[in-house]
């Protein structure tokens, strides 16, 4: 027995080990990080150039609510009459409550331009996609 239990080269190689182990571990965590960093950033610019509004799903969040999901009416009226309002009609009426007629609609119908749509915003092409997505309904 001498009483060691480990060698002199026995602790060194294993610190070495540890040391090593440390720093290669560290250099892949840091490539790991600029590899899904890059990923992510290709993924928002792929996002920010096919950015369509999804009008149905605008549609759903916003307005089937009281509309009903294929705008056939509920608390608001069914949204038949409003496939052949123009684009301009459509969105006076959805942003500002004026119906082509000149009538201003009743306050049950929100203002869009005040509340936005999810939150942020309504902006045109929104409210384009959400009228041609009711053009799809029956
Ligand atoms: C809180 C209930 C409510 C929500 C949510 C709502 N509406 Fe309305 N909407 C109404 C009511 C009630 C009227 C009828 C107002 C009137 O005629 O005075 C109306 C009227 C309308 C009209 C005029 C229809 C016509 O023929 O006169 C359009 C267009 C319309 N809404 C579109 C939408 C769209 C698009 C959304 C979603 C972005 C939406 N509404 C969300 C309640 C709502």
């Amino acid at each position: 027995m001498s009483g060691e239990f480990y060698s002199g080269k026995q602790v060194a190689g294993f610190v070495t080990f540890l040391v090593l182990g440390t720093v290669l571990g560290l250099g892949a965590y840091q490539a790991g990080g600029r590899l899904s960093g890059a990923g992510g950033e290709v993924t928002v610019a792929a996002a920010a150039a096919t950015t369509t509004p999804d009008g149905q799903a605008l549609y759903a969040g916003n307005c089937a609510g009281c509309h009903g999901a294929q705008a056939e009416g509920g608390v608001g009226p069914g949204l038949a009459d409003t496939k052949a309002w123009t684009a301009a009609d459509f969105r006076e009426a959805v942003l500002n409550g004026q119906h082509p007629s000149g009538r201003t609609l009743g306050t049950v119908m929100p203002r869009f331009a005040q509340t936005g749509l999810d939150g942020a915003p309504a902006t045109d092409a929104q409210i384009a996609a959400i009228q041609a997505y009711v053009k799809t309904l029956k």
